[in-house]
């Protein structure tokens, strides 16, 4: 099957992105010029249900209505004070995402990558002034198939030569086991051990789903151990899953929350940390910052994303939605899938071998108006706003099943 036929102004905006920025990613051959909820256009006027989301920043659509009015309100008020000074929306947004989270204390950055570094500093500080661990030899126990963003430090534990080669030397500190291996945790736990960090379900690794019983394994030997137990929620939480947070899964509060993506309703960079006193007093002033972490049009943002998601609606359908495209993709298990996960509305299916790869069913969905994303060689992604209707299931369900034939027939 081709790839897409692509109009005169997509051709040109691909030759001027590829001449004059820097070659990091392989994006599918479409140029996106306006979106509305599930929905994108191009330049040459064609739509797609965006199946991607922004790697689930988008939960809530392009261009939420709600978020929109509270963004326009507040550009207009004041965007930026650093935190050399107090802002009126920091307070309000902090005391909703610490009430979601159940949390004492947030702390705002921007993009995920900062969240997680955040983790990392405050659960470095935290081992070696509350828990006792020797000067410097702190180590967090990490899991395979992660991904966490792409600074040095968290390319430094990765298992993705992609995302590692030509950045040595990297950072020490780091302990890797297999993901859901509770036994390689407990064997790789030693006094120096501060946090076990992890995704509740591994995203870009393919939506990983753990087995059943190990998040709640982990809270159970972190509680132990005195060691900490981190979830980067960035892309698993917030709605996605069918729960606030993917932890709820197995009814497990982790030590530290760390939020990103969606946070920012797609509209903006924002991302935190949530933990209680006993961890996050480790931060002082000038032990830790950013220039536009916590800013008011963030936090006004933020707020509205907290205030939306106390109303449950958006889980629900998740669930909803979610089970609709579980039935939809089921007949394909077998004939050109070898497995679906799906938890929430958020999917990871297996091409089978040998049927087409991840990327050829991405670039085919592509010309059928449907944009998905391949995760390692033979998966592709599913992560549609949780805003989509039951059609636009139906929709990416029915271009599955013609691309599935094309590939088979
Ligand atoms: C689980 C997880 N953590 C961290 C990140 C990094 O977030 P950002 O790209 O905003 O730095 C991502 C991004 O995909 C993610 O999925």
């Amino acid at each position: 099957m081709t790839s897409t036929t692509t109009g005169s102004r997509t051709q040109e905006h691909i030759e001027l992105t590829e001449t004059y920025a820097a070659h990091n990613y392989h994006p599918l051959p479409v140029v996106l010029a306006t979106g509305e909820g599930a929905w994108v256009t191009d330049v040459d006027g064609k739509r797609y249900l965006d199946c991607l989301a922004g790697y689930s920043a988008l939960n809530f659509g392009h261009g939420h209505p709600r978020l929109l009015a509270r963004m326009h309100e507040q550009i207009d008020r004041l965007t930026l004070t650093s935190r050399a000074f107090y802002n009126d929306q920091l307070g309000p947004f902090a005391k909703a995402l610490a009430g979601l989270t159940g949390k004492d204390l947030i702390l705002p950055m921007n993009s995920g990558a900062e969240a997680v570094e955040t983790a990392i500093k405050v659960s470095r500080r935290w081992g070696y002034e509350v828990k006792g661990v020797e000067e410097a030899q702190a180590s967090i126990i990490v899991m395979e198939g992660n991904f966490h963003g792409r600074t040095t430090t968290i390319v430094s534990f990765s298992n993705d030569s992609d995302a590692t080669t030509g950045y040595a030397p990297y950072t020490p500190g780091f302990r890797m086991v297999p993901y859901g291996d509770i036994a390689a945790i407990r064997a790789a736990l030693d006094d120096s051990t501060v946090a076990v960090l992890l995704e509740p379900i591994q995203g870009e690794g393919g939506v990983i789903i753990p087995p059943e019983g190990f998040l709640r394994e982990v809270r159970a030997l972190c509680d132990e151990h005195d060691v900490l137990m981190v979830a980067d929620e960035i892309q698993s939480g917030l709605g996605r899953s069918g729960t606030t947070f993917a932890c709820d899964h197995e009814g497990v509060v982790p030590d530290v929350y760390i939020l990103g993506k969606a946070l920012g309703g797609g509209l903006y960079p924002v991302s935190a940390i949530a933990a209680d006193h006993r961890v996050l007093d480790v931060i002082t002033p000038g032990s830790h910052g950013s220039t536009f972490g916590g800013n008011p049009l963030a936090a006004a943002i933020g707020a509205e994303v907290v205030a939306m998601l106390e109303t449950g609606e958006f889980q629900a359908r998740a669930v909803e939605l979610g089970a609709r495209l579980e039935a939809g993709l089921a007949p394909l298990i077998g004939n050109g899938f070898d497995a679906v996960r799906i938890r929430g509305l958020w999917c990871g299916i297996d091409i089978t071998d040998g049927v087409a790869t991840g990327r050829q069913v991405t670039e085919a969905l592509l010309g059928l108006g449907v944009l998905a994303k391949e995760a390692h060689g033979q998966t592709v992604r599913l992560a549609p706003p949780l805003v989509a209707s039951e059609e636009d299931i139906d929709t990416l369900v029915a271009a599955f099943v013609a691309v599935m034939g094309s590939f088979s027939g």
